[in-house]
């Protein structure tokens, strides 16, 4: 790759062809916990934060009434940092000169003024919509009022009760993080084990196990840990297929003449991922820019089954992430947590086998801030890679030229905007095409959410025509 075609499609401020391209999707910018004083008890006096996301300073409130504000952080005043304004209940105060914006970005006061002026309406403050779901607020960055309409995925169809959100920050730009997930060679490698758990010991929500569970099926009357699979078939035949919201990926490894190993993940365009973590959990995982060089993770793990126990995931998380930031702990400070004698004996990579967020983090964090990508080597089982990077420089090119930008973007493909779905398991060799998807339909049916998820859709469906 050429230095300015890497500069390209990795550079997102403000004013950038890329910015532009991820500025046409909705964005997480924090999760409602993050709000919650019990987790940070600074919010109980004052539910302001500052943010910083694709390269843009801003400052986020939520009023007396509920309601979220998102702002651009300069005070349209003299440019002093609202994010240490006075929370008024009605909007927050700028401390400088004591203006004040609502919600909205309106200018309620500007007090040193002369009594009668009128110069607070003719200021605006930028404000950003907002919007809730399953626990995370997304912002709209794109041009006012030409916010597509949100996916109805899984993910944020699935009630409160099935759904839990958490975050994470790496220090490497968005789409060397984006990239290591929808990479589905590297699992046989960089998240192996050298010697497999017992199954009954994984329970359904532990964190960073997501090869210690079991894949679906058997072979020869056994369950088999997706670890021992990784492990023992580590030359997946890749494929992908084009779907509206971006590309289904599918890794197929042969294990017997009867019976092959499939596992079906999707990449949402631009930065999203979903992937199976057990039968009946997925985890969709998105990569928001906080500028050029660092990117917050925001994953969902949807239940299809019985409720999730939220407080249970996030105690487990934070034994590897600090917050208010959500800061892992691990990082370039400590060799991420690197030991030869555990590479020796026990994993491939020596990062531990608690967390496997550690090793995603190593792969994006160790190549740099920003990938030289003219150095780089691909190879056949990078195909997928490759695939992604043509979509984003097409739709580079296409927003640039004033097209919409694909996927999630265009209002026209919403209502197909379903699922989407993933798999891990063992099937018959020449019926795995038919055998996954029974086994995703039938995942989706006996979700307890499944039916109201679905009418929910077929209503906004109408809504929209
Ligand atoms: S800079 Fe904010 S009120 Fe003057
Ligand atoms: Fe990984």
């Amino acid at each position: 790759m050429k230095p300015d075609q890497n500069e390209l499609i990795t550079r997102i401020g403000p004013g950038t062809p890329c910015g532009a391209v991820l500025r046409a999707y909705w964005q997480p910018v924090a999760l409602v916990d993050e709000f919650e004083p019990r987790l940070d008890p600074r919010m109980a006096q004052r539910p302001v934060k500052a943010l910083r996301v694709l390269g843009q300073d801003l400052v986020l409130f939520r009023d007396a009434a509920g309601q979220w504000g998102l702002l651009d952080r300069d005070c349209p005043h003299r440019g002093a940092d609202l994010s240490f304004g006075r929370h008024e209940g009605d909007g927050l105060r700028c401390p400088f000169h004591g203006w004040k914006f609502d919600a909205a970005g309106r200018c309620l006061e500007t007090p040193a003024e002369p009594t009668g002026s009128k110069l607070c309406e003719r200021v605006t403050q930028r404000s950003y919509p907002v919007l809730e779901r399953s626990g995370v607020l997304f912002a709209w960055f794109g041009e006012p009022g030409r916010q597509p309409p949100f996916p109805a995925f899984d993910c944020f169809a699935a009630p409160a009760s099935h759904t839990f959100a958490f975050k994470g920050l790496w220090q490497c730009n968005w789409l060397q993080a984006f990239e290591v997930g929808i990479d589905p060679a590297h699992p046989s490698f960089l998240h192996r084990f050298l010697s497999d758990a017992p199954l009954d010991a994984i329970g359904d929500n532990a964190a960073g196990k997501q090869f210690r569970s079991a894949s679906a099926g058997e072979l020869a009357g056994e369950r088999w840990p997706m670890s021992r699979i990784m492990r023992e078939f580590h030359q997946p035949e890749l494929s992908f297929e084009s779907r509206p919201w971006g590309l289904q990926l599918t890794a197929l490894r042969p294990m017997t003449e009867e019976l092959t190993h499939v596992r079906v993940t999707q990449a949402i365009f631009p930065h999203t991922f979903v992937i199976p973590l057990s039968e009946t959990l997925t985890i969709t995982q998105m990569h928001v820019p906080v500028d050029d060089t660092r990117t917050y993770w925001y994953s969902f793990f949807t239940s299809f089954a019985g409720p999730v126990d939220k407080e249970a995931m996030r105690q487990q998380r934070l034994q590897f992430i600090s917050l208010p930031d959500y800061l892992p702990k691990s990082g370039r400070h400590n060799r991420w947590g690197f030991n030869a004698d555990e590479q020796r004996t026990q994993t491939y990579l020596g990062m531990g086998e608690e967390d496997i967020n550690v090793h995603d983090q190593w792969a994006v964090e160790s190549m740099g801030p920003i990938q030289d990508r003219t150095r780089e080597h691909l190879g056949t089982s990078d195909k997928v890679i490759m695939a992604n990077r043509r979509t984003l420089l097409k739709a580079i090119e296409t927003v640039q030229a004033g097209g919409t930008a694909p996927g999630v973007a265009d209002a026209a493909l919403a209502p197909q905007m379903q699922g989407p779905d993933t798999v891990d398991g063992i099937a018959p060799a020449g019926a795995w095409a038919t055998w996954w998807q029974e086994k995703a339909q039938a995942k989706r049916a006996a979700a307890p959410w499944s039916a109201s998820a679905a009418a929910a859709r077929s209503s906004a469906d109408t809504e929209l025509t």
